[in-house]
């Protein structure tokens, strides 16, 4: 699957973010090795702190339904009613679980548009991160 395939379908999950509270939205793709694509939006929450976020919607959707490796994630946000203007990266706890099923090798697409993109790997966005091998 090319990236902005994966991009266009973070943007249409964009449109599912529940964001009362902060109203940045924001929508992710995550395309599983064998085939399938998960989105997920972020979902906020009254007392602030159970809010998850997009990629984790995403991962977790995605490990509920048997998937375990994982080739490529696609990542969008930005404030609702605005336009794009800058790139939105995971956040750390999103990272960290990210890290915790995609090798350091996968690219991470974060985007403005389909067109405009910055591609990181999850060990550029986390390096020396502390993973399973960690525990063996
Ligand atoms: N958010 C994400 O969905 N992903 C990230 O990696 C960064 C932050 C969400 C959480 C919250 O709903 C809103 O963006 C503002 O922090």
């Amino acid at each position: 699957m090319e990236n902005r395939e994966l991009v266009r379908m973070a943007i249409a999950a964009r449109e599912n973010a529940y964001t009362p509270y902060s109203h940045f939205k924001v929508g992710a793709a995550l395309l599983a090795k064998d085939g399938r694509v998960f989105t997920g939006c972020n979902i906020e929450c009254a007392s602030y702190s159970p809010t998850n976020c997009a990629e984790r919607t995403a991962l977790f959707k995605a490990v509920s339904e048997g998937a375990r490796e994982f080739s490529a994630i696609a990542v969008v946000g930005w404030k609702e009613g605005e336009k794009c203007t800058s790139f939105a990266a995971p956040c750390g706890v999103c990272r960290q679980m990210l890290f915790e099923f995609c090798g350091p090798d996968m690219p991470v697409i974060m985007a403005k548009s389909e067109e405009d993109t910055l591609v990181m790997t999850l060990g550029e966005l986390l390096p020396v991160g502390f993973g399973p091998d960690n525990l063996l």
